[in-house]
């Protein structure tokens, strides 16, 4: 099992929270009141890989005052850091029973926990319930085979976002950038659980298959910027980064440990992502 820790996990938070494509965001959140408006029901939003809940922080109060979201995720402690971090993000805690039910400012946000492998069950999921399926930072730690299983069986406006798109940019330049790069692509299209990851390739893979089953496919470019003020993110990142390049073994650990080092105190650097709004055929 790949595993994502809560501590990384909240150190990158602000960061993708900042990096989100405004107008898909704004687009995903219009068609919800439209549902919202017409069917005079709470919402439903499946997040995909929910970590420690970032997604549903990140869109809770630009969505409708009445939300159900099931977070689903294999890993328990994730979904138990999920549940704990939601407790205390709310402004309220309604209810804290199999359906966690919050009140955070106009919002009431019902949030179930489901702990899944997605590698194994995508279908089952998708078969839920849904207005869309949304996820973060998850799509390129799946394989083209599972993408296409994903893309076959899906039935509803699918919202992901930062899914990476293998432009890294580091400043100032360092001379092992290029082949730390290339190495850490090679990590990326190591299994993470569903075979052959497609890392880089997802979005475009997930353009492709899902144009061709009629659904009408934007994409838009969601960079992490990230400099000195949030030094402690930038070491992790460096420091991940590193430990990738380290387990395929491609460069010497000297020059990993060189990059590194001149890397935890980059002043500035940006990670290429894509977002992701796909919209069924009516
Ligand atoms: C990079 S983290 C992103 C977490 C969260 N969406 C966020 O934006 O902070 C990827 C998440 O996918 C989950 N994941 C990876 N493989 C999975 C699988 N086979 N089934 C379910 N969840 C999985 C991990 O446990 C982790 O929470």
């Amino acid at each position: 099992m790949t595993s994502f820790s809560a501590e990384w996990l909240a150190l990158r938070e602000p960061a993708d929270h900042r990096a989100r494509d405004q107008a898909l965001q704004n687009n995903i959140c219009e068609q919800l009141e439209t549902v919202a408006r017409t069917e005079q029901r709470a919402v439903r939003l499946i997040d995909l890989g929910c970590g420690s809940g970032s997604n549903l922080r990140a869109l809770a109060l630009r969505l409708p005052a009445q939300q159900h979201w099931t977070l689903v995720d294999y890993d328990p402690l994730l979904l138990a850091a999920a549940r704990a971090a939601l407790i205390g993000w709310a402004d309220q805690v309604v209810s804290d029973n199999a359906i966690l039910t919050l009140r955070k400012s106009t919002k009431t946000i019902e949030v179930e926990f489901a702990q899944v492998d997605l590698a194994r069950d995508i279908e089952r999921v998708l078969a839920w319930p849904a207005d869309v399926i949304t996820a973060a930072a998850f799509f390129d730690l799946v394989a083209e085979p599972w993408l296409v299983r994903f893309c076959k069986a899906l039935r509803v406006t699918l919202y992901t976002v930062l899914t990476y798109d293998g432009n890294e940019q580091w400043l100032p330049a360092h001379h092992a950038d290029a082949s730390m790069l290339k190495a850490f692509h090679a990590h990326q299209k190591t299994d993470k659980g569903f075979g052959v990851a497609a890392g880089p390739d997802a979005s475009a893979i997930m353009k492709r298959e899902l144009a061709a089953r009629g659904f009408q496919v934007t994409l838009a470019p969601s960079p992490w910027k990230i400099d000195q003020a949030e030094a402690a993110f930038m070491r992790a990142l460096a420091t991940g980064s590193a430990a990738a390049v380290r387990e395929t073994g491609l460069l010497s650990t000297q020059e990993v440990e060189q990059w590194l080092a001149a890397r935890v105190s980059a002043q500035h650097c940006s990670i290429g992502h894509w977002d992701i709004l796909a919209t069924p055929a009516q």
